[in-house]
């Protein structure tokens, strides 16, 4: 039995993360008069869509025509042919639905001259299925989307009465006969233990960029909700897909949104050439993400960057009137002054492809439950678990995501997860007794890493960890280089059992709450250099040198990777090639969505 007292509290439903995807499915649970407790580590407006920037797609039409089948087919193609069809399709579909429920709870989205949601250009959006010129698809509250959207979902949550659990630590899921009946966290600012009870556990935990050394995502982007999956001995998928932002401000990671090239912007070499125009004719610097990270790269190993040390690119706003950058672009202008030390008015901004996303994370179904594939059934769902957002894989991004599409997947799959808890969980029905084995388990974890005597910090073996998936798990990626950092990130991983915490303080221990967060950044870091290793081919954002062409015909699988200690086990899952609607009943003609060659 475990030495921490702890206080039991019993819901319907527990959301872990309030973030874009928490928020939403805690507002929709408690709309639905769901007893729904929200668990996060961080203040909900300090979560980390606080900073996404340029805005949220959806096939609105309000500057032009679209369609959500073309959003449908922009993703597909964006996914490189790895997403699945139904999940693609539900979040194309929905996409207008959530957004004007946003608008409808207040979000204070920018506006057209009539008085619309204005929405802007982003990479990879077209018109008529990639064939007609870049769309207008992305709803933006100036350069704050993520800003507006989180302060408006928080204040909606109050008001239906959902119960916020502020700085609390969700130490590791309470699991019970292969089904999720709640989790147990640490309270951070008087040191107390808190077990929740629950019939329904969401894990909107978000992303994990900090096993990397530089990315766009915050401090806390640590990956615990797929830590604690993975500890729960449940897989997680297709982790090797992680996205670089092409416009990292140079030196220090922070995001120039891609925005700003849908206002204008563009890049250039050493040599004042817009090179975008010779790699992707048609799009150019609205090119995807991935593609525009790679070209970038090319430019510089090619000896064409830009700065003393060649070793990075300029985005030009300069030529934009600075009436527009002001109006639609106010957060850059200032964090290119702040972390670039330019006036975008009258400089380029210095820029690299920077850590951005994460594509894999845990697998879901559209509706937003946990799956655990078997090779019987590879749908198989964990009762009681839902992931959503970032956390989760449902998986619509595939190997790259459209920037956009990140915002509308928080509120679209935040907002199904809802309404499917809406439909399987009886508020009538009393909660399970607690599981006091699997209490004892986390806590008993807990302590071993609290008084933890090894020889090496928290901070050191994270530097290690950063540094090897910076190096080996890049942009581009080869045999050699994985082969190296699978080796390395083993050994790295293996020190976890050598950790030194020095600080043994209940109360505000940042030292143990971090050893905490890296005990989830680990499996997540482990899986992606294991599964990129595996894959031999080139898709999305996994570009391999030794493999530089898709390979449908053996890879176009989902990849399974199970972490125990710093083994990694991986399967397979097929990807879901049905749609949701049959073409008959409105649905889109299978034949527009067909893999093919992906050139922008
Ligand atoms: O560039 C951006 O504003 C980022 C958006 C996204 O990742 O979706």
């Amino acid at each position: 039995m475990t030495a921490y007292p702890y206080e039991i509290h019993e819901y319907d439903v527990v959301v872990v993360g309030a973030g874009g995807a928490g928020l939403r499915a805690t507002l929709g649970m408690a709309e639905q008069g769901l007893r729904t407790a929200c668990v996060t580590k961080v203040f909900p407006t300090r979560s980390h869509t606080v900073a996404a920037q340029g805005g949220i797609a959806a096939s609105l039409s309000n500057m032009g025509p679209d369609h959500w089948q073309w959003h449908m087919y922009d993703t597909v193609k964006g996914s490189d042919w790895l997403g699945d069809t139904d999940a693609m399709e539900y979040l194309a579909r929905e996409a207008p639905k959530a957004v004007y429920e946003l608008e409808h709870y207040g979000v204070p989205f920018s506006r057209t001259e009539e008085g619309m949601i204005y929405q802007r250009p982003f990479g990879g959006h077209t018109t008529e299925f990639g064939e007609g010129p870049p769309v207008q698809r992305t709803c933006a509250a100036a350069d704050r989307t993520g800003h507006a959207i989180l302060h408006t979902l928080y204040g909606q949550s109050l008001k239906h009465n959902a119960e916020f659990y502020i700085e609390y630590f969700a130490i590791d899921l309470i699991m019970t006969d292969g089904a999720c009946t709640g989790v147990v966290a640490w309270k951070l600012d008087d040191g107390t233990i808190h077990v929740f009870n629950a019939k329904m556990v969401v894990l909107a935990t978000g992303g994990y960029g900090r096993a990397f050394f530089s990315a766009t995502g915050a401090h806390t982007c640590t990956g615990d909700g797929g830590g604690m999956v993975a500890r729960a001995g449940l897989p997680l998928q297709d982790m090797e897909f992680v996205q670089f932002h092409p416009t990292g401000v140079y030196g220090a990671g922070v995001l120039i949104t891609e925005g700003a090239r849908g206002e204008g912007g563009y890049l250039t070499n050493s040599e004042g050439e817009r090179f975008m125009e010779r790699y992707a004719p048609t799009y150019k610097d609205l090119a995807s993400r991935d593609v525009v990270s790679r070209c970038m790269t090319i430019e510089i190993r090619e000896g064409r960057g830009v700065g003393p040390n060649k070793d990075h690119i300029h985005l030009h706003l300069n030529h934009l009137p600075p009436e527009t950058l002001a109006l639609r672009l106010p957060g850059i202008s200032e964090s290119a002054r702040i972390f670039a030390g330019v006036d975008l008015t009258k400089e380029p901004i210095p820029v690299l492809p920077t850590v951005h996303y994460n594509m894999g994370g845990i697998p879901t179904n559209y509706k937003g439950e946990v799956l655990n594939p078997t090779k019987a059934n590879p749908d198989a769902i964990v009762p009681g678990l839902m992931a959503v957002g970032e956390a989760g894989c449902a998986s619509v991004h595939g190997a790259n995501r459209l920037g956009s599409n990140s915002l509308i997947d928080l509120v679209v799959f935040g907002r199904a997860a809802a309404i499917r808890a809406g439909e399987i969980v009886d508020p009538k029905e009393r909660n399970q007794p607690v599981n006091t084995v699997s209490v004892d388990a986390a806590l008993d974890r807990f302590d071993r890493l609290r008084y933890a005597k090894g020889s090496i910090s928290t901070a050191d073996l994270r530097l290690e960890m950063q540094k090897t998936m910076q190096s080996d798990a890049a942009v581009f990626r080869t045999d050699k280089t994985l082969a190296e950092g699978v080796e390395k990130m083993k050994a790295v991983a293996a020190k976890m059992d050598d950790l030194k915490v020095t600080d043994r303080s209940l109360v505000w221990n940042s030292d143990l709450m971090e050893t905490l967060e890296l005990t989830n950044l680990m499996p997540n870091a482990l899986a992606t250099i294991v599964a990129a290793e595996a894959r031999k081919e080139s898709r999305g954002a996994h570009a391999h040198e030794d493999y530089p062409n898709r390979d449908d015909k053996n890879w176009r699988v989902h990849s399974l990777a199970t972490v125990d200690g710093n083994k990694v086990t991986l399967t397979t899952r097929p990807v879901h090639l049905d749609p949701l609607t049959p073409q008959a009943e409105g649905g889109i003609d299978l034949k527009k969505i067909a893999p093919k060659a992906r050139v922008y």
